[in-house]
């Protein structure tokens, strides 16, 4: 019988409230059913993120080492298998097996204890983030992968209502000049294949490659809109525009819309935290900020 990690069953019930709750309660008894109904024995401690319990497995039959993934099934995890079938090992984990219904995962086991956080120098695992995400959004995302245009279009609808449930000033011209942005450059949301959540937490090592993405929450669009978890984890606000500049450069991307997507990021961030009664994160005002110094910025339209 497996003990679900304290940490995974309060993000859940934080995050997903009685749904997360229920999937928390019946987690021993779908792992059981799967590392039965997959031939898999337990070799390891469970790890887990916020929404994932991660377990160690051994094939019983051939002797390979995986790990199960058992997460609630929702609109951002549906697409993780679809993703990783697509990226086919590139650049991003394996996928040995896939169950529709509940969403599990059997995975190609990576080193846990390598991780791209780990990396002592920021700039250097921002580069390694920037390699891996020109390989995996040069790959046109596969059909039925949720669609950014979609999500920009709804976020812009939802703008305007959210605005006026922000105090403060700066922070609602902020959010405004991102929607602006946004509203740019919606006409073109882009078809490649994102990973959305490439974060140094969701990079690990692997003995077939230095490092190996994971962990999608994938969508079809422009590649600028996966450039902010690098610019957020491991802050340090005098770092943006440089971090922001050498990914665009490994990324072949023109900056003016890496900027405006990435702005478009941001709000999308903003929206989530005020519509469940929070204030937008200093953090990513600031980020908005180090990107918006008009000075350095080539002009778009004359
Ligand atoms: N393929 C893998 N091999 C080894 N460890 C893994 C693998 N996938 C995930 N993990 C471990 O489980 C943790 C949670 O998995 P992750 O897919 O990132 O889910 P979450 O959405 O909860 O963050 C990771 O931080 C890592 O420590
Ligand atoms: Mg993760």
């Amino acid at each position: 019988m497996i003990d679900v990690p304290h940490g995974l069953a309060a993000a859940q019930a934080k995050a997903n409230g009685d749904a997360g709750q229920a999937f928390v309660a019946a987690l021993p008894t779908l792992a059981a059913q799967f590392l039965q109904r997959w031939d898999l024995r337990l070799d390891g401690t469970p790890m887990h993120g916020r929404c994932a319990l991660v377990l160690p497995v051994t094939s019983t039959a051939d002797g390979t080492h995986a790990v199960l993934k058992l997460q609630l099934l929702d609109e951002e995890s549906a697409g993780e298998p679809a993703a990783l079938r697509a990226w086919a090992g590139e650049r991003a984990v394996r996928l040995l097996r896939h169950d529709e219904p509940t969403g599990a995962l059997l995975l190609e086991r990576l080193d846990p204890t390598r991780m791209l956080t780990h990396v002592p120098d920021p700039h250097e695992a921002v580069l390694v983030i920037a390699r891996l995400l020109a390989d995996l959004t040069a790959t046109p995302a596969p059909a039925g992968i949720r669609r950014l245009g979609d999500i920009a279009a709804r976020m812009l609808e939802r703008t305007p209502q959210a605005l006026t449930r922000v105090e403060d000033a700066t922070a609602r011209r902020v959010l405004a000049d991102c929607a602006a942005a946004l509203r740019e450059v919606a006409g073109e949301p882009g078809d490649r294949l994102l990973h959305w959540d490439l974060h140094f937490g969701n990079v690990l090592a692997a003995d077939r490659a230095p490092w190996i993405a994971i962990d999608p929450k994938p969508l079809a669009g422009d590649p600028g809109f996966d450039l902010w978890p690098a610019l957020a984890n491991r802050f340090d606000a005098a770092d943006v525009r440089r971090r922001f500049d050498a990914m665009t450069d490994v990324l072949s991307l023109d900056r003016p819309r890496a900027r405006a997507w990435t702005l478009a990021r941001l709000l999308q961030n903003a929206l989530w935290n005020i519509e469940n009664g929070a204030r937008p994160a200093s953090q990513d005002l600031e980020i908005a900020h180090r990107l918006s110094d008009d000075r350095t910025w080539p002009r778009r339209r004359p």
